[in-house]
C-alpha cells in the first residue's frame, strides 16, 4: 500500500478516528524461577539422551533421531540441564528471512521438548528465552518457528506472523496446455543454478526462508519421500525447476512438490504441464507457499484448493536490528517513534526513532524522533506488524498496540505487502 494521504485529522464521521487508544496489555505473569537450570551446546556424550528425550516428546522411531541430528548439525542442538542431569532440549536452525526484499538473519527453531515430569511449570519458556538472549549476542534479528502450542510460545515473545498454504489439484480437472518452446529436463541432487534460482525469487515473497543447508536438504530429501528434480530452460539459460515426489495411495496416487521456482511466465506454465503429466495415475497435485503464487495465479478454472496448513510465529530478538536489516517499501517515507514494551526481554524495551527512506530505514535506540507520531507496542505487536501479518487497528484491538490516527497510517503504509508465508516447514 502506497503512502497517499498522510496523516489525517479526526472528523465526525471517523468512528475509527474517535475511538480512545486501548491500553497496551501486558502479560506479566512472573516466571518460575529457573536458576538452577542450564541451557548450553549438546556434547557429543548428550546427544544419546537428547535423541531418547525428543523421539519420546514427538512420538516418532528413537532410531530416527541420530539422522535429524547429522542433517541439523551437531553444533545446533542445544540441552537444556539441571545439575548435569538433562531435562529438555531443541534444534536451532540458523537461517534469513526475506522481509522488504532483504534476508534479515532468523534463528529458526525445532525440537522444543522437555521431559514429562518436569512440564506445566515453565522450563521450556525459560529455555526458550535462555535461546532467545543466546541468538541474540550471535548477531540475530528475528526467531521463527511452526508451533505445536501458541500459549508456550507468546510466553517467549513471539506472535503468529504468516502461513504455509497448501495449494492443490486434481491435475485430471484442468486444461494446462503445453509449453513447446522451453526445454524440461531432469537434473541430480541441486545444482547450484537451481540454488540461485531459488535466491532469485524468494525475497519477493515476504516471509520465505532464505534457506541454509537443513532446508534445503528438506527440500531434496523430505521424509518418507524420494525427489526428483526437473530444470525448465529456453535458450540454455535456466528459467525455473520443480523438486517433485509421487506416491502410492489405494488405487490412487499423489503427487507432493516440496519446491518450485520459476523467472517467466512459460516456465511457470511448463511446469504446472509436467506436473499436469501424473494425471493417469495421480488426483492430486500439492505444493505450498503462499495464495498469491505465481503457479496458483496461472492455474485455469476454480478447481483448485488454498488452504492454510499451518501458522508460523514470529520473535523480535533485537528491535534495531530487525528494523535496520529489512526493506521497505520504496514510496514509504517518513519519522516514528516506536516505544517496545517486551515483557520476556527487557533489553529491547524502550524508544526507537525511526526514519524511512528510499526502501531503508535509519534507527537510533534510546530516543524519540524529534515531531514524529508515536507508537507504543509490545513485542508481540511489533512481530505481527513487522511481518505485515496484521494492520495497526487490529493490533490497536488486540491491546498490543497504542497509536494515534497518525501513526496508525504510516505503519500501515510501512509495513504493507503481501500476506507473509512460507514454502518451507521446519
Ligand atoms: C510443549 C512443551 C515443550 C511444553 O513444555 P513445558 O515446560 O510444560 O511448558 P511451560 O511450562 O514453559 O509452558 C509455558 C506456557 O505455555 C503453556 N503450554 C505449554 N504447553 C502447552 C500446550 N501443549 N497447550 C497449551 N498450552 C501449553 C503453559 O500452560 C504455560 O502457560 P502459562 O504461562 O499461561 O501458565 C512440552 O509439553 C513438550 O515437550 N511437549 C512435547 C513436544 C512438543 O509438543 N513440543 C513443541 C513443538 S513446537
Amino acid at each position: 500500500m502506497a503512502l497517499v494521504d498522510g496523516p489525517r485529522r479526526p472528523s465526525t464521521n471517523d468512528a475509527q478516528a474517535w475511538r480512545a487508544p486501548k491500553a497496551v496489555v501486558m502479560v506479566t505473569r512472573p516466571m518460575a524461577p529457573h536458576s538452577d537450570l542450564e541451557l548450553s551446546p549438546a556434547l557429543d556424550a548428550d546427544t544419546d539422551r537428547l535423541g531418547d528425550v525428543l523421539s519420546h516428546a514427538f512420538g516418532f522411531p528413537r532410531d530416527e533421531a541420530s539422522l535429524w541430528f547429522e542433517r541439523a548439525g551437531i553444533e545446533n542442538l542445544r540441552v537444556l540441564k539441571r545439575g548435569g542431569v538433562l531435562r529438555g532440549g531443541l534444534v536451532e536452525i540458523p537461517m534469513g528471512q526475506w522481509f522488504g526484499g532483504r534476508s534479515v538473519t532468523m534463528m529458526g527453531v525445532a525440537g522444543v521438548g522437555v521431559v514429562p515430569e518436569e512440564r506445566g511449570r515453565g522450563v521450556a519458556a525459560h529455555m526458550m528465552v535462555s535461546m532467545l538472549r543466546e541468538a541474540r549476542a550471535r548477531g540475530f534479528a528475528l526467531s521463527t518457528l511452526y508451533p505445536a502450542s501458541v500459549t508456550l510460545y507468546r510466553r517467549a515473545g513471539y506472535e503468529r506472523a504468516g502461513a504455509r498454504f497448501a495449494i492443490s489439484f486434481d491435475p485430471r480437472m484442468l486444461d494446462l496446455p503445453r509449453v513447446p518452446e522451453v526445454t524440461v529436463g531432469e537434473v541430480s541432487g541441486t545444482p547450484e543454478d537451481v540454488v540461485a534460482l531459488y535466491g532469485a525469487t524468494a525475497p519477493r515473497f515476504p516471509g520465505y526462508i532464505d534457506r541454509g543447508p537443513y532446508v534445503w536438504t528438506r527440500v531434496s530429501k523430505p521424509r518418507g519421500h524420494v525427489t526428483k528434480t526437473f530444470t525448465v530452460s529456453h535458450g540454455g539459460a535456466l528459467e525455473g525447476y520443480v523438486v517433485v515426489s509421487h506416491a502410492m495411495g489405494g488405487a490412487d496416487t499423489s503427487v507432493l512438490v516440496t519446491d518450485l521456482a520459476a523467472t517467466t511466465s512459460r516456465a511457470a506454465r511448463a511446469i504446472l504441464r509436467l506436473l499436469a503429466e501424473y494425471r493417469s495415475l495421480a488426483t492430486v497435485v500439492k505444493w505450498h507457499g503462499g495464495p498469491s503464487d505465481l503457479f496458483t495465479n496461472l492455474l485455469p478454472e476454480r478447481h483448485h484448493t488454498v488452504s492454510i496448513t499451518d501458522s508460523f510465529m514470529l520473535r523480535i530478538v533485537d528491535v534495531a536490528r530487525a528494523l535496520s536489516l529489512r526493506g521497505w517499501p520504496r514510496g514509504a517515507g517518513g519519522s516514528l517513534t516506536l516505544e517496545v514494551d517486551d515483557a520476556s526481554m527487557p533489553e529491547n524495551s524502550g524508544l526507537y526513532a525511526v526514519t524511512l527512506e528510499g526502501g531503508r530505514a535509519t534507527v537510533a535506540t534510546g530516543r524519540a524522533a524529534a515531531g514524529a507520531p508515536r507508537a507504543k507496542l509490545t513485542e508481540r505487536g511489533l512481530a505481527a506488524l513487522y511481518a505485515g501479518h496484521a494492520p495497526a487497528h487490529v493490533l490497536a484491538d488486540a491491546g498490543w498496540l497504542e497509536a494515534d490516527d497518525a501513526a496508525r497510517v504510516l505503519l500501515d503504509a510501512w509495513f504493507a505487502g503481501a500476506y507473509p508465508s512460507m514454502r518451507d516447514f521446519f
